[in-house]
């Protein structure tokens, strides 16, 4: 056995979070060590209440961490139309077994990564309020984290919440300057790429043949989302774009990247979060993250189709 990946997973669950709590919890090439939480798809109490419940339906013990509620600067922004009044679509969880850790997610980010034996890896799913401020907190572990995986941005196609902005950096494009600023060893994975990754209902029914707490969620969460993908982007599946960066932490050959200088937006109202790669090298900065140009889709799906199928038959129940 390879040695476990340590992963925290930031996160503002949201049904595609959920899916990477549950690809995490699948994968043993993964220790996930903690959930932190922060504001964006659903406010953050809802956000903590949804990672614990989801936990619960396969039993697993990581530590839930309430983070921060709010974005920097900007007011609170999040996205029932595409998650749900709950954040979790249609789905119903029955209500946690566990309380939230009784800790800070900053202060959790920050130990994790400065006192763990083997530096963890962060995998950021979520607006980066958390991660800007663990930055505050402890600037040295730019040198000490494995790897920051971050979900975000939309370089060479629309946003997904403005015409320029994809959500988690839309939501507080001021918490992603400081990370794009900070020196962190980032691996962006941005809409331009998990959009594309769709999960379609072929692919919940062939999940509904394992019958378990764990394909009765993922149906009930991903039918809210699948009919929001068709109505707000014509899609014929919904994008699970969190379990797509969730998998850079242990199977980084499914993506191709390319070392490049990025930068946010956060001076214009009309472009605020708007993310830039400067592909050309014109503003001379030097590369400050590694970003994926292209994602093994067909790979990438087989593999969390058989990861939830076996925690499915891992976890079986009446559907
Ligand atoms: O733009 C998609 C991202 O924003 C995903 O992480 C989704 O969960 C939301 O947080
Ligand atoms: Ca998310």
């Amino acid at each position: 056995m390879t040695t476990q990946r340590q992963v925290i997973l930031d996160t503002d669950p949201g049904i595609d979070d959920a899916l990477a709590i549950l690809l995490a919890v699948a994968s043993p090439e993964i220790e996930l060590v903690a959930v932190t939480v922060t504001g964006g798809n659903c406010p953050l109490e809802q956000g903590v209440e949804n990672a614990l419940a989801v936990l619960d339906t396969v039993d697993a013990s990581a530590p839930v961490v309430p983070g921060v509620a709010l974005p920097l600067i900007r007011p609170p922004f999040t996205a029932p139309e595409t998650h749900g009044n709950t954040g979790l679509g249609n789905a119903n969880l029955p209500a946690a077994r566990r309380n939230p850790a009784p800790d800070h997610a900053i202060d959790v980010i920050v130990r994790q990564i400065m006192e763990a034996e083997a530096p963890a890896t962060l995998v950021a799913v979520a607006p980066l309020t958390n991660v800007a401020l663990a930055l505050r907190r402890e600037p040295r572990i730019v040198e000490r984290v494995h790897e920051v995986i971050v979900m975000g941005g939309a370089f060479d196609v629309p946003g997904n919440t403005t015409p320029l902005a994809e959500f988690n950096v839309y939501v507080d494009p001021h918490a992603a300057y400081i990370v794009l600023h900070s020196g962190l060893p980032l691996t962006i994975v941005p809409w331009d790429i998990t959009s594309k990754v769709l999960l379609t209902q072929e692919h919940v029914d062939l999940l509904l043949r394992t019958s378990s707490p764990v394909t009765r969620f993922i149906a009930d969460a991903t039918s809210f989302y699948i009919d929001f993908h068709r109505q707000y982007f014509g899609y014929a599946g919904c994008s699970i774009n969190d379990p797509v960066a969730l998998a850079l932490a242990f199977q980084p050959e499914l993506a191709q990247y390319t070392d490049v200088f990025v930068d946010v937006e956060i001076d214009s109202p009309k472009s605020m979060g708007k993310t830039i790669a400067d592909v050309q090298q014109i503003w001379k900065r030097p590369a400050n993250a590694r970003l994926v140009t292209s994602f093994d889709d067909a790979a990438f799906l087989a593999l969390f189709m058989e990861r939830m199928t076996h925690l499915a038959q891992r976890h079986p129940g009446p559907v």
